[in-house]
Formats: structure tokens, C-alpha cells, sequence
């Protein structure tokens, strides 16, 4: 079969993780007989560089004529002055709104090899961690009216949280259908004691939670599942929660399982085109210096023949991959330990790719 995938690189080691990911995408098309059509195009900080705008025209086009999405990371610091609705991040909020992309799927595992790597007591973490955090990815206050304005105090801000029905019903059957295919647990995050929009987003899980009897629901407070994360991990399976606690929980659960450059996630909607990226951004720090960890966007291939292209021995491969070359001992630097020597993105890529054409 021929795939067309528009590839997103942008910014900072955005080109790297996704230069590597590539290369495991062309070992797979060799084994198992795929070809993969792939059109580059602009997001984010290289898009405002070349075209004037974080998000051109040209680059909505290139992902709706194609079957998914593949996109590195955006923004940096040469950015961080340009006016918001300009910034290389609206650019990849607009891509995500006009792909209709409302359910982010960020798993956190934790894999054997990597115990070390966690930050966690061992105690806390010994029976693995499998969380599924579904973010919900095209509304509440990433996309809610914000402006600045006088008061009588003098200069503010503000930013607007919102949730309508259909947009907490549908990533809220999500959730349920995720739960149903894991073990059947769901935990809905909010700040209800406080928001109006999450008491409304708990009573909208409620409401379609009766269409799952066979789910145990149950609901948190997004400070304290901050807190549980952390103390006691294991006890959650499905994460269901908003755009911005998502991006938050998201960030803390992949630490417990080593780094941040573990996370790969999806995005989906009601087609079946889809964007695959890692959840961490394009790290300045350590962009074009061979250190990134390419693994998460390598695990986002995975999710993308899964999920999108409906390949999951090809998904299943890379993800063994991965795992044995994690129970090698290679590593790069942000998961080394003790006894382990870290290598650099490239090399973690070769790793990989030569573990999955054995
Ligand atoms: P970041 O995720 O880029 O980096 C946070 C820390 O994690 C840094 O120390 C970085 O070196 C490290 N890190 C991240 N990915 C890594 C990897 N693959 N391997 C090893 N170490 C890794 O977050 P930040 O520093 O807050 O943001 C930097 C820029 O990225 C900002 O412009 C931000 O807006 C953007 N960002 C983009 C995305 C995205 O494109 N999806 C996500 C998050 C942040
Ligand atoms: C992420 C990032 C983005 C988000 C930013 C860069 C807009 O942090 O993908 O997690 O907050 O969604
Ligand atoms: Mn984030």
C-alpha cells in the first residue's frame, strides 16, 4: 500500500527527532513492503521565518490530502517576542483546531529497563505504570476569548475557560471507549469545587457515562491528581481531563516513566487523519547537539500506523524495537544511569532501526 504523510519538522530538535523517525518509517515500508509518500511542509517558527505566518495555507493543505500527520515540535526563543496569535505555538493550535484533531491520546508506560530513570522510589513504581491521559485538545482556555484591557486597577489580562456540550460529550465517549478497551476504570480530572465549566464538564461525563455501565467512573480534582501521580501512580489506568490540565498531567506522568522524551501521543477526530508527535517541545537547550531522546517521536510512528493507517503488526514492531533496545542498555542522555552510557539521536535512531530489521 502507498501511505501519504505529511511531515512537519519544525523547530528547535524538531528536525532531529523527526529525521530519525523518518528512518524507522522508511526500515518498516522495506519490511514489510509499504511505500510512504512524504511531503515536508512549515509549522511553527520555521513557517513564521520563511512564509511570514506561524501556519500558511499551503501547510492545512499538504495535512488534509494526506492519510496522517507527523510533526516534530515547535517554538524557541527567538519566537517568544512576536505578538501571541503569531507565535509558533497558534501555529500548531490552528493546525490542531483545523484538522478537527478534539481527542489527544499521551501514554505514559513505564518500561522495565528504565525503573532507574524514574524519579520515583522504586516501591512506587514496581508493579509498571499504563496510563492513558485522553487530553482534550480543541477547546476550554487554549481556545476561549483572551485579551488585554484597562480596569480600574489598571492593565489586565485575561484568558477564557469554555466548554460546550457536543465538545465535553465527544471526548468524554473517548474516554469510555478507551476504558472499555483498557480496564474498564475511568478518572474524569477537573476543578469542580471551583470552575463552573468543569461542574458542567462532571455533569456532561456523568450523562454519557450511563451509555458505559460496565466503566467505573470516578472523578478527581486536578490538584490532587497532581499529588496521586506522584504518591501512588498505579492507581490510574484512563486520565480523562481538559486542554490545559492535559498538558499539564501529561507532562508530570511522563517523568514518572523516565523523561519526557518517552511521551508520544495522537490526535485524532471524528476522520480518520490524524497528527503524531512527542508531547515534549523543541527543546532549545539541546537542539542540533545530538543529545534529544528520539524515542517518543519514534513511538508516535507507532501510534500513527496504529491509529491512522491501520498497521498495528507494523506499530506493534517498532514498539519491540524500542523496548529491546531499552533492555540493551542504550540510552540517551536524558534516560541514563547509573551503568548505562548514554548515546546521541542519531545513534539511538540507528539502534532502533537495526533492532527492527532483525
Ligand atoms: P521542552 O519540552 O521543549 O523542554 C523541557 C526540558 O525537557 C528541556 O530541558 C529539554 O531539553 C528537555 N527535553 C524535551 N524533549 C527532550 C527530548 N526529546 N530528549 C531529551 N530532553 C528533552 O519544553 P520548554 O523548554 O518549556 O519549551 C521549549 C519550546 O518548545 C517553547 O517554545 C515551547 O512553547 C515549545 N513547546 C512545543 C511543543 C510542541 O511543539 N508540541 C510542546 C511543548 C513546548
Ligand atoms: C504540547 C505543548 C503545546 C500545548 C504548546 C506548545 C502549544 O505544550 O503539545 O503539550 O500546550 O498544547
Ligand atoms: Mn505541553
Amino acid at each position: 500500500m502507498n501511505y501519504k504523510i505529511t511531515v512537519l519538522p519544525g523547530d528547535g530538535i524538531g528536525p532531529d527527532i523527526i529525521r530519525e523517525s523518518l528512518e524507522v518509517l522508511k526500515a518498516i515500508g522495506n519490511k514489510y513492503g509499504h511505500s510512504f509518500e512524504l511531503t515536508e511542509a512549515d509549522l511553527g517558527g520555521i513557517a513564521i521565518d520563511k512564509h511570514g505566518e506561524p501556519l500558511p495555507q499551503s501547510t492545512i493543505d499538504a495535512c488534509k490530502s494526506s492519510d496522517a500527520v507527523l510533526l516534530g515540535a515547535v517554538g524557541g526563543p527567538k519566537w517568544d517576542t512576536v505578538p501571541g496569535n503569531l507565535r509558533p505555538e497558534a501555529g500548531l493550535l490552528g493546525i490542531r483546531a483545523a484538522l478537527g484533531l478534539y481527542a489527544n491520546l499521551r501514554p505514559a508506560i513505564i518500561y522495565s529497563a528504565l525503573m532507574d530513570a524514574s524519579p520515583l522510589k522504586s516501591e512506587i513504581i514496581s508493579n509498571g505504570i499504563d496510563i492513558m491521559v485522553i487530553r482534550e485538545l480543541t477547546g476550554g482556555i487554549y481556545f476561549g476569548k483572551r485579551g488585554r484591557l484597562e480596569t480600574d486597577g489598571g492593565e489586565a489580562a485575561f484568558d477564557t475557560e469554555m466548554y460546550n456540550r457536543t465538545e465535553v460529550e465527544r471526548i468524554a465517549k473517548v474516554g469510555f471507549e478507551t476504558a472499555m478497551r483498557r480496564g474498564k476504570k475511568l478518572m474524569s480530572v477537573d476543578k469542580a469545587n471551583v470552575l463552573e465549566s468543569s461542574r458542567f464538564w462532571r455533569q456532561v461525563v456523568e450523562e454519557v457515562a450511563k451509555d458505559y455501565p460496565e466503566v467505573a467512573l470516578s472523578h478527581m480534582y486536578v490538584d490532587n491528581a497532581a499529588m496521586q501521580l506522584v504518591r501512588n501512580p498505579a492507581q490510574f489506568d484512563v486520565v480523562l481531563t481538559s486542554n490545559i490540565f492535559g498538558d499539564i498531567l501529561s507532562d508530570e506522568a511522563s517523568m514518572i516513566t523516565g523523561s519526557i522524551g518517552m511521551l508520544p501521543s495522537a490526535s485524532l477526530g471524528a476522520a480518520r487523519l490524524g497528527l503524531y508527535e512527542p508531547i515534549h517541545g523543541s527543546a532549545p537547550d539541546i537542539a542540533g547537539q545530538d543529545k534529544a531522546n528520539p524515542i517518543a517521536t519514534i513511538l508516535s510512528v507507532a501510534m500513527m500506523l496504529r491509529y491512522s493507517l491501520d498497521l498495528p503488526e507494523e506499530a506493534a514492531a517498532i514498539e519491540k524495537a524500542v523496548v529491546n533496545i531499552l533492555d540493551k542498555g542504550c540510552r540517551t542522555g536524558d534516560i541514563a544511569s547509573a551503568g548505562t552510557t548514554a548515546v546521541g539521536t542519531r545513534e539511538m535512531g540507528r539502534l532502533i532501526r537495526e533492532e527492527l530489521l532483525k
